[in-house]
């Protein structure tokens, strides 16, 4: 699929306030820093679409893109950000789960967990909650170019062998670098053919 056209719609914490045109959109979700909006902005190959930030933190609402006039992106706040007050947090949390309850537009959840990681508990039990929600989701893996070629495998293989434990099968995983540009094709492979199956 080719990305003609990226356009910033609008921010906002209000789940009601989201465009309310009918178009299937692919919300991206992890921990604070995991690389949510450079992947937006290495798929829409569009450097300054999404805000990026060395810092955690840095998206703080919801954020609409229209991609080719027929779906949405949606860059979301990270979650577990450890530094914001607790107000803050308490916020943020309530209107990223508003956005999953309630948002009827969503067709597929990426869940961005950093491949240098072990799984992490809150990445885990978010996919738990997506799963009991009946939201699905897909699994990407960011910065693989941070590891060397034997390292990442090893870290994906622990990751999925962790997953089978407590799901009886695995969700479609992606490994991607936003530097490299590795897991762009797949990835938007994989939101065409959602997009198609649809239309
Ligand atoms: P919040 O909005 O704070 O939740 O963070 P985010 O998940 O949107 O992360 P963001 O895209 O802002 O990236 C965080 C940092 O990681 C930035 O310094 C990015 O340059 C860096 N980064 C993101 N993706 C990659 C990647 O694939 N490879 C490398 N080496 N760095 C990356
Ligand atoms: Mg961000």
């Amino acid at each position: 699929m080719k990305i003609k056209t990226a356009k910033f719609v609008i921010s906002n914490a209000n789940v009601a306030k989201c465009p309310e045109d009918d178009l299937p959109e692919y919300a991206f979700i992890g921990r604070s820093n995991v690389g949510k909006s450079s992947l937006i902005n290495m798929l829409t190959n569009h450097k300054g679409l999404a805000k990026i930030s060395g810092k955690p933190g840095k998206t703080q609402l919801i954020n609409h893109f229209i991609i080719n006039d027929n779906w949405f992106l949606v860059d979301l706040p990270g979650y577990g950000y450890a530094k914001a007050s607790r107000n803050m947090r308490n916020t943020f949390q309530k209107f990223i789960k508003e956005y999953f309850d309630k948002r009827k537009q969503l067709v597929n959840t990426f869940v961005l967990v950093d491949s240098r990681h072990e799984p992490q508990k809150i990445d885990l039990d978010f996919m738990e909650y997506l799963g009991e929600n009946g939201i699905p989701f897909a699994v990407v893996f960011t910065k693989a170019d941070k590891l060397n070629q034997s390292t990442l495998p090893k870290n994906i293989a622990t990751y999925k062998r962790i997953m089978l434990q407590t799901w009886e099968e695995l969700p479609p995983t992606f490994i991607t670098s936003s530097t490299t540009q590795d897991g762009k094709d797949e990835l938007l492979k994989y939101i065409d053919s959602i997009n198609q199956s649809l239309a």
